[in-house]
């Protein structure tokens, strides 16, 4: 088994990372020191695929669990439905110190641990990811989030679990393009972070989709670095925004196509192209960049070409991302693979790129 460490002081925790590992999410949390009643949150296609692996390892460990089933999809990321949880909660007399656990992909982690963090002022949670999006990048990190009508993840709090366990076998259900979809987020880790993990990515970008060694490879070192981080910065004041590498065009682009046109890494993809393209344009790395990153992105089977839109249009949308409103914005640029930095970028750049597009 790989154990990372979020290091964060008193609130540090483990990801833990092995094929078969749901089976042992009870034994582990028994040695973290949890005992007694245990929540799951998850959903009905999460649930009935994985929840009945999940209670048995949580009983056969000494815990009285109990399900908490929402529906499944973003629709559902609300503060409506985390009532719901809470009302559970409170029905079942979960106390301070009794765990929640989130048994799901990004959505059912992000709801259960703003449940989690606003609970009787916060009690423990555990994430259990089961999409590689989740996997490699939503339960590392303690940013938690329901949505508001005007806006995606507008509700929230930095709040980290006491625990992360990472089964890669639980992929092999998933939906290929979910799997892609996550891909993004790999990808993203070896150039904001790491040219050794972007060229092991390009040797082997046929298998990952395997769902093999490969993967689980990728998934231990973006965790890695997703850890490293949010230990530096946990609650986003500096170096954390690197992570956003792609996130400003990708949301534009999910917005303005309406969502669920596009899957957020979809989005990402073709936003880490536009970067590129856009930091070869300021002269801030060569064209062979672009083209490693578009190669890439493009060999997972992720697309990089934008849809249209009119130029005035995705660069409000962008001005709303990043919530400005003078002229000029910052984006995450690529200096070389493995190294980014946030640079300000004027709309005129901006038209730029979008009129060489
Ligand atoms: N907190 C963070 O730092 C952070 C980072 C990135 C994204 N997010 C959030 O994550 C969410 C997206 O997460 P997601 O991409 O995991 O989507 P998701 O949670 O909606 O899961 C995608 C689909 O896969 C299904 N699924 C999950 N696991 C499965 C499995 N093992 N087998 C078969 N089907 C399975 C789900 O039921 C769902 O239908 C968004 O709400 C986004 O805002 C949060």
């Amino acid at each position: 088994m790989r154990t990372i460490t979020v290091e964060l002081g008193e609130r540090s925790y483990p990801i833990m990372i092995k094929s078969g590992l749901l089976s042992e999410v009870g034994a582990r949390m028994k040695d973290l020191g949890f005992k007694g009643k245990a929540a799951v949150v998850t959903n009905p296609l999460v649930g009935d695929l994985y929840a009945g692996e999940l209670l048995k390892s949580l009983k056969g460990s000494g815990f009285s669990p109990f399900l908490i089933t929402l529906p499944d999809g973003e629709e559902y990321k609300t503060i409506e439905v985390a009532t719901t949880v809470y009302d559970a909660l409170i029905e079942n007399t979960m106390e301070r110190n009794s765990p929640i656990i989130a048994l799901g992909g990004g959505v059912i982690g992000d709801l259960t641990g703003f449940v989690a963090a606003t609970y009787l002022r916060g009690v423990p949670y555990i994430q259990v990811p089961t999409t590689l999006l989740s996997q490699v990048d939503s339960s590392v990190g303690g940013k938690t989030a329901v949505n508001h009508p005007r806006g995606k993840n507008l509700i929230g709090a930095f709040y980290q679990p006491r625990a992360v366990f990472i089964d890669p076998d639980v992929l092999k259900t998933l939906d290929a393009r979910e799997v892609r979809a996550g891909l993004a987020e790999v990808i993203k880790y070896g150039i904001i972070r790491d040219p050794a993990f972007f060229a092991f990515l390009e040797e082997n970008s046929s298998k990952l989709l395997g769902l093999g060694a490969e993967l689980t490879r990728a998934i231990e070192r973006s965790c890695e670095i997703k850890a490293e981080v949010v230990g530096a910065d946990e609650t986003e004041q500096g170096l954390r925004s690197i992570l956003n590498l792609g996130h400003t065009f990708g949301h534009a682009i999910e917005a303005l196509s309406g969502y669920g046109t596009y899957k957020h890494g979809e989005a990402v993809a073709i936003g880490m192209y536009l970067a590129a393209r856009l930091s070869a344009a300021l002269g801030l790395c060569d064209s062979g960049v672009v083209e490693r990153v578009k190669g890439l992105v493009s060999s997972v089977g992720l697309p990089t070409e934008p849809p249209e839109f009119a130029v005035e249009a995705w660069i409000e949308s962008m001005r709303l991302d990043k919530k400005v409103s003078s002229e000029a914005m910052r984006f995450v640029l690529i200096k070389r693979i493995g190294t980014v930095s946030l640079e300000v970028v004027g709309e005129e750049e901006l038209k730029a790129l979008y009129a060489g597009l």
